[in-house]
């Protein structure tokens, strides 16, 4: 079954959408399998956002993430990784359409809530980063057997 990692940035924590975002995905029909709340060091952090080094808006999202608590998860169930990038909605919360969680809570790309890994090969590289194997739990939930 497909995994992604998500991530509730500072701003999202601050603001009180922890639980907000957590029951979208759980309403969705997601599987929530690996879940804490964390202060990201500045070496995870730009391993984390590799991909980004050089870019102009290194420097500010390393200093942005490491800011604060975040809370990291890992969702499981049927094509988690592209559908967890629908609900988000696009990177700069203005273009987000509404009704996305960025559309609905932001107006900054540099605060934009959350995180989603955008591919499975991201997904497999940032939840090994975050979580160890014994952090992520196996489990049904047997009273919704069509939903994950
Ligand atoms: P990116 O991976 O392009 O977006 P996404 O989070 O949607 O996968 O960029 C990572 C983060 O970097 C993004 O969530 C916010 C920040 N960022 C900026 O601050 N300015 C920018 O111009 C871009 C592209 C991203
Ligand atoms: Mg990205």
């Amino acid at each position: 079954m497909e995994r992604t990692f998500i991530m509730v940035k500072p701003d999202g924590v601050q603001r009180g959408l922890v639980g907000e975002i957590i029951s979208r995905f759980e309403k969705r029909g997601f599987k929530l399998v690996g879940l804490k709340l964390m202060q990201i060091s500045r070496e995870l952090a730009e391993t984390h956002y590799g991909e980004h080094k050089g870019k102009p808006f290194f420097e500010g999202l390393v200093n942005f993430i490491t800011s604060g608590p975040v809370v990291a998860m890992v969702w499981e169930g049927k094509e988690v990784i592209a559908t967890a990038r629908e609900m988000m909605g696009a990177t700069n919360p203005l273009k987000a359409q509404p009704g996305t969680i960025r559309g609905t809570y932001g107006i900054d790309v540099g605060r934009n809530v959350i995180h989603g890994s955008d591919s499975p090969e991201s997904a497999q590289r940032e939840i090994a980063l975050f979580f160890k194997e014994e952090e992520l739990l196996s489990y049904d939930k047997t009273l919704d057997t069509w939903i994950y």
